[in-house]
């Protein structure tokens, strides 16, 4: 049988968190239930975030409620105790916290140090567990930051360290700009590798330079079986200068398609769902592949 990746798609929060077209809550609903008509089970639904940082995200209990029941995991980005306190009382079964790799994206994106970020972490950490809800920590900026430079490995191996100590299910390590080279994905999850339990590692790649896909094979080859992708390519954070879209969704899936793995996500689903995220926003040119894939769905190949 065919090994396994998890494609968990943020488009409805990476993705929407940066558009000048604000989608209201049941158009989230709508491009979420695309998704998961394309197979996607794994999807980043919103964010508990203020309002005034990210308005884009307001209304995401709204989106939270209109979910479809099943078998999926949902997450929501949170970057703080209040964010969690929200997300837990709106049902939320898998928060993601954030904690930049740099001092001044920490302070740019959620106005706190790094240390106090990595403690929110830990006491948000602590009651999640009393909760019984699922956790993932993005380390953002984790191979360079848009006003630092280059981010030093150890510092990102130590974060990590600290994180997965204080209770993190899953630490995802992103390339919030889109800066990191194929290359230097395999030395930092080299340098993780032991320090980590890598199977508890995902990856989260833009494709700014558009080295999305070739990062992720670079992660694949060195053992990680779970990745963010974003429907389309949308995406861009507000707080991250230059950063673009996400690596998109049918661009991953096409390349693992191809190396043999199964990811249960249908090509098909996925072009209705770049099309429908291409309407709402007016800002989705879909991902490098999306023409080829219509070719073939055009010529009855798919
Ligand atoms: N959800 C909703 N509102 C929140 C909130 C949350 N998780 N946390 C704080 N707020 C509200 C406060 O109640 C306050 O509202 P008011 O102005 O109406 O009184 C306002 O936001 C500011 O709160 P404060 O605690 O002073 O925070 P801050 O101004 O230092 O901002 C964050 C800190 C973390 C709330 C803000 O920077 C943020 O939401 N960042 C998210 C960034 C993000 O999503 N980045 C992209 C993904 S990596
Ligand atoms: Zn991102």
């Amino acid at each position: 049988m065919a090994e396994k990746i998890i494609i968990n798609d943020v488009g409805p929060r990476d993705g929407l968190q940066n558009q000048a077209q604000i989608l209201t809550p049941a158009q989230r609903v709508q491009l979420i239930k695309a998704l998961v008509a394309a197979g996607v089970r794994n999807i980043e639904v919103g964010a508990f975030v203020s309002p005034k940082a990210v308005p884009a995200m307001a209304g995401t209990d709204e989106v939270v409620a209109g979910l479809p029941k099943g078998d999926y995991e949902f997450s929501a980005l949170i970057p703080n105790r209040r964010g969690y306190e929200m997300a837990k009382a709106n049902g939320v079964g898998t928060v993601g916290l954030v904690v930049a790799s740099s001092e001044t994206m920490n302070q740019k994106n959620i106005n706190m140090g790094t240390a106090q970020a990595v403690d929110v972490s830990r006491d948000v950490l602590e009651q999640s567990r009393v909760d019984g809800i699922r956790t993932q920590v993005y380390l953002a900026t984790a191979w360079e930051c848009p006003f630092e430079g280059a981010i030093a490995t150890e510092q990102v191996v130590k974060l990590a360290v600290q994180l997965f100590a204080a209770g993190a299910n899953e630490v995802v390590l992103a390339d919030t700009i889109g800066a990191a080279s194929p290359a230097e994905v395999k030395n930092l999850l080299k340098a993780l590798d032991g320090a980590v339990d890598l199977r508890a590692v995902s990856c989260h790649f833009h494709d700014t330079r558009g080295m999305g896909v070739a990062n992720v094979f670079a992660a694949v080859e060195s053992g990680i079986r779970k990745f963010d992708a974003s429907i389309g390519g949308l995406g861009g954070c507000p707080f991250a200068p230059g950063a673009t879209g996400n690596v998109a969704t049918e661009d991953v899936a096409v390349m693992l398609r191809q190396m043999g793995f199964e990811t249960g996500l249908n090509l098909r689903g996925l072009v209705a769902a770049a099309d429908l995220a291409a309407e709402l926003t007016g800002n989705c040119d879909g991902g490098h592949s999306i023409r080829w894939i219509k070719r073939q769905i055009e010529m009855n190949r798919l």
